[in-house]
């Protein structure tokens, strides 16, 4: 039995891969004066940020162009070190990985990215691609029919049936609905436990990303796969996600479970972000990014909230202090991380 299948007949929800205090700072080079200074200049791109993937959920990761969330996908993918924070992977400490270590790691946590044109070598087969993540992974069995088998096994767990219709397709001869349900598989191909999965439908047209979403949650059903969804479009996330996280500057806003979170957002950033998405019922437009006004300065980020310079409630103390996540008691896990909800606070 696989580790997938033994967890669907156990239909538990427990935490798979978990993140505290995550951080990552890119150091930029020194220019000028700077020569002379003691110490590294940054980009703040991601600070201090828990989140927790569960078995079975699909958990959604939401903000704008620059908030940190691919670099928290890359963190938890250990494409990057982070800076500082932990990582946990089935409650064992994720120490950094390198060569055979990475390639075990990366068997349990796949990711699939934004363009799978880019992702898909342009002169390969989808055989070649589903044969190659099944070999590296050891999942090809031992003779020829063995593989055949996990490759037509792969292609109808996503969808693209008969399977034999597309083994022997280039990517250009795939629509990009197919090239991204290829890339799905070839995920699959490694039995993983958690999908990283950065802004899977954004680059699709409208019409089809419905049935990759709808796909992608077929899977964290039949799989129970730790889902972590990246998007722009936090109507996708209301629709898709079990729970929502809005990141802001490199920084978690608030979260909760999504239904929570995208009717009753307790955050000034994501009241934004909802008042400013097309419209709420379509899970449709991705690329549409929340707000008025700019995100602050990565390598100089605001002190206190980052968010205070662009806040309509902002008080004295959002300028000096980092608001903690404050539990909101409206909804399951609720929080915010905002000084509206601290101790003493009106309303
Ligand atoms: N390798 C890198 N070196 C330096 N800075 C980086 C690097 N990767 C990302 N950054 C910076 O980190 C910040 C966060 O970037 P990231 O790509 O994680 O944002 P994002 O939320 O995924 O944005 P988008 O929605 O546009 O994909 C940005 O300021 C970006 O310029
Ligand atoms: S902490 Fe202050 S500045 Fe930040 S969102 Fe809340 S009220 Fe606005
Ligand atoms: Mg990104």
């Amino acid at each position: 039995m696989t580790h997938s299948t033994a967890a669907a007949a156990s239909g538990t929800t427990e935490v798979v891969l978990e993140a505290s205090g995550l951080t990552k700072h890119f150091p930029i080079r020194k220019r000028g004066r700077e020569l002379l200074s003691r110490g590294t200049r940054g980009v703040h791109a991601v600070d201090d940020v828990d989140l927790v993937l569960r078995r079975g959920r699909v958990t959604a990761l939401v903000g704008e162009s620059g908030s940190g969330k691919s670099t928290v996908a890359r963190l938890l993918a250990q494409l990057h070190p982070q800076t500082s924070g932990t990582l946990r992977l089935g409650g064992e400490e994720v120490v950094v990985k390198r060569g055979r270590a990475f390639r075990a790691y990366s068997k349990r946590v796949q990711m699939i990215f934004q363009d799978p044109f880019a992702s898909l070598n342009p002169v390969h087969t989808v055989r070649y691609h589903l044969t190659r993540a099944l070999k590296i992974h050891g999942r090809a069995g031992k003779t020829a029919q063995d593989l055949e088998q996990a490759l037509t096994d792969l292609l109808t767990r996503v969808q693209l049936s008969p399977p034999e219709r597309y083994l022997d397709k280039f990517p250009h001869e795939l629509s990009g609905g197919q090239r991204q349900r290829v890339a799905i598989a070839r995920a699959l191909g490694a039995d993983p436990e958690v999908l990283l999965a950065d802004e899977p439908v954004s680059m699709l047209d409208v019409s089809i990303r419905l049935g990759v979403l709808n796909l992608l949650r077929d899977l964290k059903d039949r799989l129970l796969l730790a889902i972590l969804y990246i998007t722009h479009d936090i109507a996708s996330a209301r629709y898709f996600a079990d729970e929502t996280f809005v990141m802001y500057a490199g920084r978690v806003v608030e979260g909760g479970d999504s239904e929570t979170v995208t009717q009753h957002p307790a955050h000034p950033y994501t009241q934004l972000l909802i008042d400013s998405a097309p419209d709420p019922d379509r899970p449709a437009a991705e690329d549409k990014d929340g707000g008025s006004g700019e995100p602050p300065s990565l390598i100089d980020p605001p002190r206190g909230c980052r968010f205070n310079p662009r806040c309509p409630f902002a008080m004295d103390i959002c300028r000096t202090e980092v608001p903690p996540p404050f539990p909101l008691d409206d909804g399951p896990g609720h929080f915010a991380a905002c000084w509206l909800y601290g101790e003493g606070a009106a309303g």
